[in-house]
């Protein structure tokens, strides 16, 4: 999974692949690479380790008009130059995002063939087809070459002796931009925000072949076809971190916000989302990460609002498991950037299997609006950090409203004030909230078990997830009662385990759980607005207060505060929340 960007006009191609690389880094920061056609008509190609702004000394100097790029988040072979996008053969350069699942089986035979390979990708073996297919014609080439791929590609190719660019796609995204008297060809809408008037999503199997001319799309045989043209209305992310030290904790502090504008946007879609939902009897609710866990707790608004069935799966199990779906099922699918390969692919078989498809999503434009008839949005503006925060909450405030609209509870409207509120809420939490002293004792432990009952459960995990992608730190989410029944055993004087206790009905019970541990030698917190559960654990244990709220609400509170703890940690341990290893913003691989 990884960026990919073209460009072919009269501008410097190495200032704009540069622009776009720049823009598309969200998508994986492993490696980047530019191959530009020279003004001699040669290929000149940089690759580097590490991040876009490696390239930047690189690419200074060269000129010419025609050029890609890519930004890589490793899948086959680890992150080196020699790994690095483009790959060269022949006079050739090529870039690929997605994966070949048939990769082992066409460089075997490659190999056998005489062919020397120089990286240890799957991408590489589509260059060496292309060039032995390669007899002049190089779309002809890439439509030969694509037919013995499996798997998913976004594939653009540059060609000594030849002043275009051709492209393939199959299930990775890839949107062609018409500019004035230049073209480009990127991973994504925002890449392009700002560069060109129209863009255009071709299909999938489609091709297309950029010249000076314009674009040409062709379907998977080779025959002509018009796609639709659009304006591009994408707009261009703001890298400014107002005064933050990283855009984690600017984000973190957007979230009231977030709330106030999802709930705002939520006013235009929600007879059309009622329609959708006439006669639904079941929700299930998809999505990965921290979506899935945002799924959770929506779970719980469909079971309580609506009294209908629902339920929350992990969007890449589901698509394995031929899911129980008719024609009365609702399935929300959740994803902050919309292009998620496991939501989409499981939103693309839902639909197939005759559910309504609901995308609830921070991304109006992505490939999962495209596949839903009712978009949910949220209105989170864009998130920079790979560390979801506030599109979780966001997400927490769409669901909760499609719950309350699907179940036509609220005819005073006071669950939706309640939202309104909970957003002044979220703002004073934050302002309050102080989790600097538990973040310094996570920093020195050797594990950290969140702990939570329903609700809270959900959270738990989330606040699982959140510490150990940015702080590096094992991490797991348990219901508090299920601790006895194995993971007791861990607790020592190293963990810390940390309750989430915000419903004063089941605090007694989860409240047991905390004493398990301290009765364990094991050190605690409870992050609570249970009066009696700050009482009791004075002392004990760090007690993290927050001010009282609804039940089914308390998730805005408690994310703030485990979101919090996990931004605090990092920075303790001096990481970089923004841009954790291994990861991506943005999933487009299986
Ligand atoms: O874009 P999506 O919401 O579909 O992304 C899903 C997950 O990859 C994402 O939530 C991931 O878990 C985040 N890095 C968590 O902070």
């Amino acid at each position: 999974m990884c960026g990919i960007i073209g460009y072919l006009g009269k501008k410097n191609a190495a200032e704009e692949v540069y622009c776009g690389l720049e823009r598309l880094e969200y998508r994986g920061y492993d490696s980047a690479g530019a191959a530009i056609i020279a003004a001699d008509g040669k290929i000149c190609a940089v690759k580097k380790q590490g991040r876009v702004e490696n390239l930047k000394p690189y690419l200074r100097d060269i000129a010419g008009a025609i050029g890609i790029g890519h930004t890589r988040w490793a899948t086959h072979g680890k992150p080196c130059d020699k790994n690095a996008h483009p790959h060269l053969c022949g006079g050739l350069a090529l870039v690929h995002n997605g994966i070949i699942e048939n990769y082992a089986a066409l460089k075997a035979e490659l190999v056998a063939d005489g062919e020397e390979f120089l990286s240890e990708t799957d991408s590489e073996v589509i260059v060496r087809l292309l060039k032995r297919n390669f007899k002049g014609d190089l779309l002809a080439a890439l439509a030969r070459t694509v037919e013995r791929l499996k798997g998913s590609y976004a594939v653009m190719v540059i060609c000594e002796g030849i002043d275009a660019i051709a492209v393939a796609k199959n299930r990775s995204s890839v949107i062609l931009g018409y500019g004035n008297g230049e073209y480009f060809c990127a991973s994504d809408e925002p890449a392009l925000a700002g560069k060109c008037a129209d863009i255009c999503v071709p299909d999938d199997g489609d091709f297309a072949y950029i010249t000076a001319d314009g674009i040409e799309i062709y379907n998977k045989t080779l025959q002509r076809v018009i796609r639709e043209k659009r304006p591009n209305t994408a707009a261009a992310q703001s890298l400014d971190l107002g005064g933050y030290p990283h855009y984690m904790l600017k984000e973190l502090h957007e979230a009231p916000a977030t709330i106030k504008n999802t709930a705002g946007a939520f006013a235009a879609v929600e007879d059309k989302l009622k329609a959708a939902l006439c006669g639904v009897d079941r929700i299930i609710i998809l999505g990965c990460g921290t979506a899935y866990h945002a799924g959770l707790v929506g779970r719980r608004y469909f079971e309580q609002f609506a009294r209908v069935p629902a339920e929350c799966e992990n969007a890449g199990e589901f698509r394995y498991k031929n899911p129980v779906v008719t024609n009365k099922t609702a399935v929300f699918a959740i994803s902050q950037s919309g292009e998620t390969a496991d939501t989409v692919e499981a939103a693309r078989l839902a639909l197939a299997l005759g559910a309504e498809v609901v995308a609830v999503t921070n991304s109006l434009n992505s490939a999962l609006t495209r596949i839903a008839s009712v978009t949910v949005p949220v209105a989170a503006g864009s998130e920079i950090c790979v560390a979801a925060t506030k599109s979780y909450i966001g997400q927490i405030a769409a669901l909760y409203l499609s719950a309350l609209a699907f179940a036509d509870c609220d005819r005073d409207g006071a669950l939706k004030r309640g939202l309104a509120e909970m957003s002044a809420l979220c703002g004073k939490t934050l302002g309050q909230v102080n989790t600097y002293s538990l973040a310094n004792m996570c920093a020195l432990s050797h594990g950290v078990y969140f702990l939570g009952r329903d609700i809270d459960y959900a959270v738990a995990l989330e606040g699982s997830l959140k510490l150990k992608e940015v702080s590096y730190i094992h991490s797991e989410g348990y219901p508090a009662g299920e601790l006895k029944h194995g993971t007791l055993a861990l607790i020592d004087g190293d963990t810390v385990a940390v309750a989430l206790i915000f419903d004063g009905g089941l605090a007694e019970k989860s409240c047991n759980a905390v004493e398990q541990v301290l009765s364990r030698g094991g050190r605690a917190a409870v992050i609570t607005n249970v009066d009696s559960v700050k009482k009791r654990f004075a002392g004990r244990a760090q007690v993290i207060g927050l001010c009282a709220c609804d039940k089914f609400l308390s998730p805005v509170l408690s994310a703030v505060a485990v979101q919090k703890l996990a931004y605090e940690t990092a920075a303790i341990l001096g990481r970089d929340p923004d841009k954790p290893r291994n990861l991506a913003k943005s999933v487009t691989v299986e």
